[in-house]
């Protein structure tokens, strides 16, 4: 089973349904993410790539169309269970860290067990072994801002990791790094699926980033025009899609998913 499944998802900006005068971000996308895979989805600035991540994750409710995580319909879910099913099952990672500037780095990653009452000790606990994963354990008293980006964002993927989610989507988490940050952060989110078997959606404009992938996924105005897995990548999950050859394909790779229309 998909481990997440987007079916005819439809995001509007800013009219009423059926106005011509909105922005239509995301105009039908069909996809399914296989547990295991570390997808890349790429594509111009405004053809709706984080809108995407947002509706995979939960953030954002879609205006039609629907998204499954491990089989749930998010849309069936009030706004307190969609809460916990994120805090849970998702991990998050934003451009920009997205840290609570007045706690320390290991409050921060304790943060989302203690958002769901899980004692302080435990909560302390699993947020110091996070951040030994991502290499930051001496930092863990450190507030956000002695800290530079790519530290902070080695704490915001802790954070991410401390409930060990079944799925980590992030939104450019590269973006305001130099290239040597960059390479650890993608290292580090290539370990979580070859090493943790979890299941990574990374949004990147860098296409040595996306070539890291196992799938790639490119979006223009609101759809996907290409989905290609890299052949005998480890990273294009346990369970090799369907391959099928897109109408008007350009090649250079399997096609990924089973996309429907
Ligand atoms: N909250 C919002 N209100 C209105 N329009 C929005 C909103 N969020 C996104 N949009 C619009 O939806 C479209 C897709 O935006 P989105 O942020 O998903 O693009 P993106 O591919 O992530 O771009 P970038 O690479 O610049 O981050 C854009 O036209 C954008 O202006
Ligand atoms: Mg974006």
């Amino acid at each position: 089973m998909a481990i997440l499944r987007a079916e005819h998802l439809e995001k509007a900006f800013g009219a009423a349904a059926g106005s011509t005068s909105g922005v239509m971000a995301i105009r039908g996308v069909d996809v399914e993410i296989e547990p295991g895979q570390f997808v890349a989805i790429t594509g111009a600035s405004g053809s709706g790539k984080s809108t995407l991540l947002h509706l995979l994750g939960g953030i954002t409710r879609p205006t039609a169309g629907r998204v499954l995580l491990e089989g749930v319909d998010l849309a069936a879910l009030g706004d307190d269970d969609l809460a916990v099913v994120r805090r849970r099952r998702i991990g998050f990672v934003f451009q920009r860290y997205n840290l609570l500037p007045e706690l320390s780095l290991v409050e921060n990653v304790g943060l989302p067990l203690v958002l769901d009452g899980i004692p302080t000790h435990r909560c302390d606990t699993a947020a110091r072994a996070a951040l030994e994963t991502v290499g930051m354990g001496h930092r863990a008293e450190h507030r956000p801002d002695a800290l530079s980006g790519g530290e902070q964002q080695r704490g915001a993927i802790a954070r991410a990791l401390v409930t060990s989610p079944a799925i980590v989507l992030a939104d450019e988490p590269t973006g305001a790094l130099d290239s040597e940050n960059s390479r650890r952060v993608v290292e580090l989110l290539r370990s979580l699926v070859t090493d943790h078997g979890q299941t990574v959606v990374l949004v990147t404009h860098d296409p040595s980033i996306a070539a890291a992938a196992g799938r790639c996924i490119r979006m223009a105005d609101g759809r996907i025009v290409s989905d290609t897995l890299q052949p005998g990548s480890p990273l294009g999950g346990g369970r090799p899609p369907v391959p099928r050859q897109a109408p008007g394909s350009s090649g250079g790779g399997r096609r990924a998913g089973r996309k429907r229309r």
